[in-house]
């Protein structure tokens, strides 16, 4: 299949191509999407093939009008309506009982469904033109998700019908996603809306331990994408918890042949290794927002270690956190 990379003015053709069953990836604020019909059960499927995405693991629907979620879901309890009417359009997803139109493909055989309303002007006019969209991230099961239009070519050229290219994603991690199926809300991964915001609009809401602790061998995943390694480059990647100089220090001890830095931008020449800036110290929205592109780059450059510094697990580093910790393994380095 030959992979067709539309432009903002061509939303049409990609909405064309959704509505006949067909596979298109389109930029959000948060990551690359890679959009079917979320009510055709076949091109929903088609999703998991191109990815090679585990079926067990299910798909966040999209919208773009809060008046199509009526019929998406159950219950749309009073905690979702103020969620939604705070973070929507935005980068949060809450999971709420399922509606019967949900095809099986989409909710993998649970009895709740994910739905998102995101706030990139080119993913809602593709929803408004061809319906609710099931979208996961665009990369290839298990890389870091695509933050760019060249991301997803890397990973989908030849496996999907288009990509509409709408430039760098803002966010760059994937959004919050919490559940409101059980009692007491619990977010399931951390993301551009963070625990704190959340809780000033709906009280107490938990963290799933999973979000920073790897699952134990006979435990249950609340997001079935939590089991799954994720966001991984090639590369070898360490996580360094400890001063800068201490960071600096393993850097220049370490004796691996090609190895690259994900530095703040104040260490950038001052590593003896390749070094990818992810912004300056202490500035989270810039770890999220250059993370996953940081770690292609350490691809490209076939770097095999990538040595990288430990976010704080307060705001959106949390996010970071909970990305990076799996890309390395769950491993920390403490200097
Ligand atoms: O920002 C985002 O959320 C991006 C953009 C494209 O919208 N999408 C995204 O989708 O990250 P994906 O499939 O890569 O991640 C969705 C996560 C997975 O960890 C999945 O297991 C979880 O949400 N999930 C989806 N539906 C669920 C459900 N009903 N119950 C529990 N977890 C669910
Ligand atoms: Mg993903």
């Amino acid at each position: 299949m030959n992979t067709l990379i539309l432009n903002e003015r061509q939303i049409d053709t990609a909405a064309a191509i959704i509505r006949k069953g067909g596979l298109v990836s389109m930029p959000t604020e948060t990551v690359y999407g890679l959009a079917a019909d979320a009510l055709n059960g076949k091109a929903v499927a088609d999703i998991f093939k191109a990815k090679g995405r585990p079926m067990d693991n299910p798909l966040i629907v999209h919208i773009a009008d809060i008046s199509q979620i009526y019929s998406l879901v159950r219950e749309f309890p009073d905690n979702a309506v103020k969620l939604a009417e705070t973070f929507w359009p935005g980068p949060l997803t809450i999971i709420l009982p399922k509606s019967d139109r949900i095809p099986d493909e989409v909710s993998a055989g649970l009895d709740t469904v994910a739905i998102r309303f995101p706030l990139h002007p080119v993913a809602q006019k593709l929803i408004m033109l061809s319906g609710p969209l099931a979208a996961p991230s665009a990369n290839l099961s298990g890389s870091p998700s695509p933050t760019s239009a060249a991301h997803v070519i890397s990973d989908m050229n030849g496996r999907i019908d288009a990509v509409i290219d709408g430039g760098d994603c803002e966010v760059g991690v994937e959004s919050t996603v919490i559940t409101l199926a059980d009692e007491i809300p619990r977010i399931l991964r951390p993301g551009g809306i963070t625990a704190e915001q959340i809780r000033q609009v709906i009280g107490e809401t938990l963290i799933d331990k999973a979000v920073t602790e790897p699952l134990g061998k006979n435990e249950a995943a609340a997001s079935p994408g939590m089991k799954y390694k994720h966001y991984s480059p090639k590369a070898n990647v360490i996580l360094i918890d400890g001063s800068d100089e201490a960071f600096a220090d393993y850097i220049c001890h370490a004796k691996d042949d090609k190895s690259a830095a994900l530095c703040y931008n104040e260490e950038k020449e001052t590593l003896p290794c390749l070094c990818i800036p992810i912004g300056a110290k202490g500035d989270d929205l810039a770890y999220a927002h250059n993370l996953f592109a940081a770690l292609r780059k350490a691809d490209e450059n076939e770097c095999t270690v990538v040595y990288a510094h430990c976010p704080t697990k307060e705001g959106v580093g949390l996010a970071v956190y909970n990305r990076i910790v799996r890309a390395a393994g769950f491993e920390i380095v403490r200097l």
